[in-house]
């Protein structure tokens, strides 16, 4: 199963990322977690040890112009478009606690997709990712998905989208929805998150009408204690763990899993 989760800035992604893989580890699959946010946090969310030292793809110069035969940064006429990634997983992931991560790093911007070789090497590395690998495959991502592009997304078997219950994350979640459409990325579920009170969880259904809803979790000042003094938020909150873990099933109940290592 492959899982995009995006959404507006501080909606909780990453807290959804995290748990996601470790509810999907803990219950027996293989997990690759991918960071693909330029501002990744999910190293230290997952509790990788030294996670701010981890270099992201996008930073490896050296790989990237073996790979696409030039030099990050410069243009050239001509460059791989299909560079050779397959061995780059094994190569380049961590683990932790039986979850494989790979920080993907900054994409380059510009107009309608820059040909520049970073993005060339990310593009075939993620969407290798996606549809190759006979695991479980969790992608954390900021809010603009436009750049996963078409193959990518055909391989993405749910985008979650993750809101809280205020109008600007909910026009975010529509504006996330159709540039989904726009791609061919067709699988939209939410995820509402940070929910204080039953008119919260009812405002977040009258405004999105017509959407699957994964669940709702709950706001937990645990979580933020945790995050405040530096702790561990995976376990921090026992309600939030237990939402998650329904969110795993929902997520069952609906996709293709691959089998289980153990
Ligand atoms: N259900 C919750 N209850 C309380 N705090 C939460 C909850 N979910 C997330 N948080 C807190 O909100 C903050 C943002 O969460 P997180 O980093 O997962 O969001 P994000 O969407 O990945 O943010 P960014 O856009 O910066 O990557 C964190 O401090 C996290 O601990
Ligand atoms: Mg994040």
């Amino acid at each position: 199963m492959k899982i995009a989760i995006s959404g507006k800035g501080g909606v909780g992604k990453t807290m959804l990322v995290a748990l996601l893989s470790k509810t999907f580890a803990d219950s027996g699959y293989s997990v690759l977690a991918i960071d693909a946010d330029p501002d990744a946090n999910l190293a230290a969310t997952l509790g990788f040890p030294e996670a701010e030292n981890i270099t992201p793809i996008s930073e490896m110069k050296e790989l990237i112009e073996e790979r696409t035969g030039v030099q990050p940064g410069k243009t050239a006429p001509f460059f791989k478009l299909n560079p050779k990634v397959d061995d780059i997983p094994e190569k380049y992931s961590r683990e932790h606690d039986g979850i494989k991560l790979m920080i993907m790093g900054r994409m380059k911007r510009g107009g309608s997709g820059c040909y520049c070789p970073e993005n060339a090497l990310l593009q075939a590395l993620v969407t290798h990712l996606l549809l190759t690998r006979n695991e479980v495959v969790i992608l954390d991502m900021e809010a603009g998905i436009e750049h996963l592009g078409r193959a990518t997304a055909r391989a993405v078997d749910k985008l979650i989208v993750v809101v809280e219950p205020w109008r600007r994350a909910v026009e975010t979640a529509y504006r996330i929805y159709q540039l989904a459409q726009d791609i061919g990325l067709h699988n939209v579920a939410i995820v509402g998150n940070k929910i204080r009170s039953q008119p919260e969880k009812e405002f977040l259904i009258s405004s999105l009408p017509g959407f699957e809803f994964l669940g709702f979790i709950p706001y937990d000042q645990a979580l933020v204690n945790a995050d405040l003094a530096n702790l561990p938020i995976l376990d921090a909150s026992q309600q939030i763990i237990s939402e998650v873990r329904n969110i795993y099933h929902a997520l069952l109940a609906t996709g293709q899993t691959p089998s289980k290592i153990n």
